[in-house]
């Protein structure tokens, strides 16, 4: 028999983790029943400000209760990459989310999530294996994946976003639209230090001289935005000769493309997009350019 709900699987006014999938299930249902909205902030945890930023745009809907999802997801990481490693803070992530009013945080093992056996995936299209997905086969099947797996566990009216991983955004977006997911997706801008580097839970990684190296990214985006004005050509340029001054920084692609990440128009809006290794630590970034349209 299922166990029923009581007081302490939603506290109104404080932060409740679950850790079973069924049991947050229900509770996110009853507390739909009961005339809330849900809005879901998917993340792998180690909550910096741009976490935050997210947490807050889940709370401009009036009535919301924010769910807060914190799991390393396996499936997305390659062998080689920082999947053992990769910041596992529930305590302070809870901190956070207490003092951002998140109502619930949701936080599984991997076998909860994974169960054995499991073979179905989402399989992103062609744009799965461009950019991030040239360089990490697998990594959007093994993100969206889990993400169909969090809107189908939670249900959420909203789920949020950030633009760092803009491809990543992007996939869920077009996931969303053509499996007809009932889920609208937000996306949020970038949240950035004073000098510019993205925030990103992998910058902890960094040592000081590769923190300071790490700026070339954005600085590369800002120099190539800058030339927009005058054509593709010039602000791959600019951002390239940006990187180029910087030591330390191995640069994996620098794209220009369109907002949707088809091909670059010749005018008007597009993405410039970075990868690069710093150290063992790979970063990305991007930014939204006007091209063409300048006086430049
Ligand atoms: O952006 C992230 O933190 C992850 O890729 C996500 C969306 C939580 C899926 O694991």
């Amino acid at each position: 028999m299922t166990e029923p709900l009581t007081k302490d699987d939603y506290k109104p006014g404080d932060v409740t983790v679950h850790h079973d999938p069924e049991r947050l299930h229900r509770v996110v249902k009853a507390l739909r029943a009961a005339g809330r909205n849900v809005a879901l902030v998917p993340t792998m945890g180690a909550l910096h400000e741009g976490h935050r930023k997210l947490i807050r745009e889940a709370h401009v809907m009036q009535n919301t209760v924010v769910v807060v999802s914190i799991f390393v997801n396996p499936t997305q990481f390659g062998p080689d990459e920082d999947y053992e490693r990769y910041p596992r803070t529930l305590e302070s992530d809870v901190d956070i989310c207490r003092e951002e009013r998140v109502g619930l945080v949701f936080a599984p093992s991997a076998g909860d999530v994974y169960l054995p056996g499991s073979s179905v995936t989402v399989h992103p299209g062609p744009l799965g294996d461009e950019l991030e997905g040239a360089s990490r086969p697998g990594h959007f099947t093994g993100v969206l994946t889990v993400v169909a797996k969090l809107f189908n566990i939670v249900q959420p009216t909203y789920a949020v976003f950030g633009e760092k991983d803009y491809q990543q955004l992007t996939l869920v977006h077009r996931m969303a639209r053509d499996l007809n997911m009932p889920t609208h997706v937000v996306g949020v801008p970038t949240v950035r230090e004073a000098d510019g580097l993205a925030l990103s839970s992998r910058n902890r990684y960094l040592s000081e001289e590769q923190r300071q190296a790490a700026t070339a990214l954005s600085a590369a985006l800002v120099a190539g935005a800058h030339v927009s004005g005058r054509g593709a050509d010039a602000v791959l340029e600019a951002a390239r000769d940006t990187l180029d001054a910087v030591p330390g920084v191995d640069l994996d692609y620098l794209e220009l493309r369109a907002p949707d990440l088809g091909p670059a128009p010749e005018n008007g809006d597009a993405r410039l997009l970075v990868a690069a290794r710093v150290g063992s630590t790979r970063l990305i970034d991007n930014i939204a350019v006007l091209l063409g349209t300048g006086d430049e």
